[in-house]
């Protein structure tokens, strides 16, 4: 089924929609992984908190994760360390390693029941061009004195040029721990609507925010914990961050998995770990930014399952996104430096359980003390992230996607059968149109609300996708995910309304 394993296993407690104008001392935008944290924090300091999701609380990618709490992010210690310098890895390290400890401590003291063990985790490459890249991860690692190995065999049935195992880690399912923190926040008093979209926030001393249903919000401090920021505030994160999508297959596995969880360096990915409480085993990779498909990735995960583990049967599959910042260290801490009193928490690079965790660390310190520790390490210099590859790459990009859909035609033929998504072309203007299996038809303006470029159909998903910075919206039009935040219309009403979001 194309539903997450972890969203499957635990329904979390309904909240209701906000249906009154409200104020509050501290709003927090976003119920993943960084926004809970943060509304926990927060509340069981004495602070009054309020936490508004778009959807449901732990649905977005904090639910459609792998699980995996660790502060080994793939290869990253090495980068930080000949980017920055190796006080900015050992922070790193020490901020993400202290993430998983609270949650350990958070489990244990309310007695969450979310399959968390204690594992070791490992990196590991099938690449000769990569070997020296574990090595030097290696070398670091050990500067920092970390409890470590570095093999040339690892327990399971693949063959490596080059493995770093991390001891100590960790695994969780994380719907059911943001679930049951989520209820302990409201516990200690503060307030949780769902089904409330932020559309508009005007910063200032205090902040005002619209929502979709045109309640105001009138807030002393804002976080904005949407995953892709869904405010900008002149700090141009739509051209900083690389939205990438990425696919889950999980199958039932009888036979006994090391107490490890493994990723390989190079691409694909294949990330891979053991589900305890459903007896299976999750295999997640296949990257690629969001509307550039071009293949069955959950195929491609289902044949590497059966190669290396004998696997036939998949019992779930789904995808989720998450964004790549420039030089591997999220966004965390304030939104620029104009504004004081609006944070964010973005950028986490598919290491947001422990990342966005961390974040709701430092930005309930700085809020309730003034400051953090890790403010340093957040810090990032925009000069630098613009000289970045990736910044040059996709933006690059971007411009060619804004341009390329004005430029086609689309199909004027439309397509017979239910389920199918096209671009046509109706009366001299492109549209999306989908034919649902009831026989209903949808057809939109695909030009995406967040800065105008057109959409993309996903067939794997059933979805209207942004090639540029990875807004989706479903077929009739609503938004699932990224930076826009307005709907599509449908192509007989007026033209689809841009909103940025950027002053
Ligand atoms: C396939 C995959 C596997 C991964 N595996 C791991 C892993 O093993 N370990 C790990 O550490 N990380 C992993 N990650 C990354 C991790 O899941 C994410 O980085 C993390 O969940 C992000 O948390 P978040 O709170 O920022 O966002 P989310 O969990 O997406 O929460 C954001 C919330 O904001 C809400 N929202 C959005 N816009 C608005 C709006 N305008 N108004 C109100 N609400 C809004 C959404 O509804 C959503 O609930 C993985 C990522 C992927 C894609
Ligand atoms: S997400 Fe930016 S234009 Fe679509």
């Amino acid at each position: 089924m194309n539903e997450s394993y972890w969203i499957e296993s635990s329904e979390g407690k309904r909240f209701e929609k906000l249906n009154s104008d409200i104020k509050t001392d501290c709003l927090i935008v976003g119920g993943g992984m960084a926004g809970i944290t943060c509304l926990y924090l927060l509340v069981s300091a004495g602070l009054e908190a309020v936490l508004i999701d778009a959807d449901r609380t732990g649905y977005g990618c904090s639910g459609r994760n792998t699980g995996k709490i660790t502060a080994q992010h793939g290869l990253v210690y090495y980068d930080i360390e000949s980017q920055f310098d190796l006080e900015r890895a050992r922070q790193y390290y020490e901020i993400n390693y202290k993430a998983l400890e609270l949650m350990e401590t958070l489990i244990a003291r309310y007695n969450i029941q979310c399959d968390f063990q204690r594992v070791a985790a490992c990196v590991y490459t099938q690449d000769e061009g990569y070997a020296d890249k574990i090595r030097q991860e290696y070398e670091t690692y050990m500067k920092l004195e970390l409890d470590c190995s570095l093999e040339k065999e690892i327990p399971i049935p693949i063959r490596v040029k080059n493995a770093l195992v991390l001891n100590n880690q960790a695994q969780v399912n994380p719907k059911k721990y943001i679930d049951a923190l989520a209820e302990e926040a409201v516990r200690q008093g503060g307030a949780i609507y769902e089904d409330t979209r932020i559309v508009d926030l005007q910063p200032g001393e205090r902040c005002i925010l619209k929502t979709g249903d045109k309640k105001t919000i009138d807030a002393g401090r804002v976080v904005i914990a949407t995953h892709f920021p869904c405010y900008d505030g002149m700090g141009f994160y739509f051209a900083r961050l690389k939205p990438l999508r990425t696919y889950a297959v999980m199958a039932k596995y009888v036979e006994s998995f090391p107490e490890c969880h493994f990723i390989s360096a190079e691409e694909p990915t294949r990330s891979l770990r053991y589900v305890h409480e459903a007896g299976s085993l999750l295999i997640v990779g296949e990257s690629h930014k969001v509307g550039h498909q071009n293949k069955d990735c959950y195929l491609e995960l289902k044949k590497f399952g059966n190669e290396v583990f004998g696997i036939e049967d998949y019992q779930y599959q789904w995808s989720a996104q998450d964004y790549e910042p420039p030089r591997k260290i999220p966004y965390v801490g304030y939104l620029t430096k104009d504004t004081p009193n609006i944070y964010v928490a973005t950028g986490f690079n598919k290491w947001g359980i422990s990342g966005g965790t961390a974040a709701g660390m430092v930005i309930s310190n700085m809020i309730l003390n003034g400051s953090s520790p890790y403010e340093k390490l957040y810090s990032h210099s925009a000069l630098k992230d613009i000289a970045s590859s990736t910044f040059v790459t996709e933006n690059a990009d971007v411009t060619a996607q804004l341009v390329s859909g004005k430029l086609k035609s689309g199909d004027t033929e439309l397509p017979e059968s239910a389920g199918i998504g096209r671009v046509v072309n109706l009366g001299g203007k492109r549209c999306g149109y989908y034919k649902d299996e009831e026989g209903n038809e949808h057809i939109l303006d695909i030009t995406c609300t967040h800065m105008g470029c057109e959409l993309k159909w996903n067939e794997l998903e059933a979805s209207w996708d942004c090639p540029c910075h990875g807004s989706r919206f479903d077929y009739k039009g609503n938004v699932l995910e990224g930076p826009a935040c307005l709907p599509l219309n449908r192509h007989d009403e007026e033209k689809n309304r841009i909103n940025p979001q950027i002053r």
